[in-house]
């Protein structure tokens, strides 16, 4: 990336030297570059592929999370800035400040609270069972031996890992490739979220969640340990918005049966 802009800065001096006006030059900056939070700039750390929570539609990155961060932004009088990654690289962008905030359905948990602080919590969730029609497991105690897929890093792999141990934990960098595995009998159930598991199950013939839930969770947003300014500014900005039925109205707008 650095050696790009280096490239272009030399090209934009060169041009200069040639044709003394060249408007634009300067402009030209990868956006990428920019990312480190600033003060009037909430840049969102996130993994785009959890619907409805943040997930691709057409080259935006849309869904509740999204709409949450722009309503906290609008308040604050900031700008934001969403920036997709691998979910196991959130915690460490937020606390580098490469990223001010993590929204990405993100579990508040007592490990992660060792490395961040979580805002008050926006949204609840469940880690549920996906499995095939037809398959034995009926609820989670069936899933002891079994293979189970998960999103890496995420609280359906922590449960997994502790509950039935590193063998019975498939992982993968997205919940779709884990469907995925899934549907060609490479394992027996994935344990995700039970919005996206709707989703993945609705898009998806021949699967089904479990009806008893494995495990029921809070959603927040993590900050820097050190953030604690803008960590009270959001706690009172999301007050105000769960106040005035901004957050209801945005889940709804994703989540039809609530
Ligand atoms: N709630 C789970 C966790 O915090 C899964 C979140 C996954 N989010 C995502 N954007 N992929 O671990």
């Amino acid at each position: 990336m650095k050696k790009n802009i280096l490239k272009i800065a030399a090209v934009c001096a060169m041009s200069a030297l040639m044709i003394s006006a060249l408007a634009g030059c300067g402009a030209t900056k990868d956006k990428k570059d920019d990312t480190t939070a600033s003060a009037d700039k909430l840049v969102m750390a996130t993994n785009a592929e959890f619907p409805p929570y943040e997930y691709h539609e057409n080259d935006k990155i849309v869904g509740i999370d999204a709409e949450v961060a722009q309503a906290i932004a609008d308040k604050l009088g900031m700008e934001l800035e969403i920036d997709d990654m691998a979910f196991d690289s959130i915690i460490p962008a937020v606390q580098s400040g490469k990223a001010s905030i993590g929204v990405a359905g993100m579990t508040v948990t007592e490990d992660r609270l060792v490395n961040v602080n979580f805002s008050d919590t926006y949204a609840h969730g469940k880690q549920v069972i996906i499995v095939k029609d037809g398959s034995p497991i009926a609820s989670p105690d069936d899933l002891k031996g079994k293979k189970v897929g998960v999103q890496t890093s995420t609280t359906g792999d922590i449960y997994i890992t502790d509950d039935y141990g590193d063998e019975s934990v498939e992982r993968y960098q997205k919940g779709a490739d884990a469907i995925q595995a899934l549907l060609q009998d490479k394992i027996d159930a994935v344990v995700i979220d039970s919005e996206p598991a709707k989703v993945f199950v609705s898009e998806n013939e021949g699967l089904k969640t479990v009806e008893t839930p494995y495990v029921e969770e809070d959603y927040a947003i993590a900050l820097a340990k050190d953030n604690t300014e803008l960590l009270d500014k959001i706690n009172s900005v999301l007050a105000e918005l769960k106040q005035d039925g901004t957050i209801d109205k945005i889940i709804s707008k994703y989540i039809t049966s609530k």
